[in-house]
């Protein structure tokens, strides 16, 4: 890696192959639940952009994409607490599968805005598809149908997930370590 130093701030936690084959599964299950029917898949912008193109692609099923974007972080690592629409969807999703897709689970409070935002436009049905899931943080009462990976309460980057717009291109999804926290 370019950065000097940079090797011991991140620490693979999970590996490319395993998200692969983790990814496969959740597709499976998506198939097999909505088998002949349409699927609607809603990328929470800008994280979940990976889990999204490999997941649609290992499900067998009709499927349509969109996308939203909502700002709860500033450019750190905590949220702010409060929730924004940054952009809207394209498209109506009335009487829709819907499967909202995120790269993961923290607090809760992005997914409990965005159900209530979604559940408001009558989809047919309302499911979420989480990449990674950090239950000991949940402050809102939410979970995720599809849940790719439980972690501990650790700050992850890679596979889409990002500090301050960085790491989004990892491959394998890593444990970040700033300086003045690393061991
Ligand atoms: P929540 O509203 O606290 O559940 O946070 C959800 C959003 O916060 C995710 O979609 C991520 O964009 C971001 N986030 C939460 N935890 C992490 C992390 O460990 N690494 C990177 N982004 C995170
Ligand atoms: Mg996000």
């Amino acid at each position: 890696m370019a950065n000097t130093g940079e090797k011991t701030r991140l620490k693979p936690l999970i590996r490319r192959a395993a998200i692969e084959k983790r990814v496969r599964e959740v597709a499976r299950q998506i198939t097999r639940d909505f088998k002949g029917q349409r699927v609607h898949l809603i990328g929470v912008l800008k994280g979940s952009c990976i889990f999204l193109a490999d997941l649609v692609r290992e499900i067998d099923l009709e499927t349509s994409i969109d996308f939203i974007a909502v700002s709860s972080y500033g450019r750190g690592k905590e949220s702010s607490g409060q929730v924004r629409l940054l952009k809207d969807l394209d498209s109506n999703v009335s009487g829709l599968n819907v499967i909202v897709v995120e790269d993961i689970l923290d607090t809760g409070l992005t997914l409990n805005y965005l159900l209530r935002v979604l559940r408001q436009r009558k989809p047919k049905t309302l499911r979420v598809a989480a990449l990674l899931d950090k239950p000991s943080r949940r402050i809102k009462k939410v979970e995720s149908d599809y849940v790719g990976f439980k972690i501990p309460n650790e700050f992850v980057v890679g596979y889409g997930l990002d500090y301050a717009e960085r790491y989004r291109n990892l491959k394998d999804v890593c444990v970040l370590q700033l300086p003045e926290t690393a061991a």
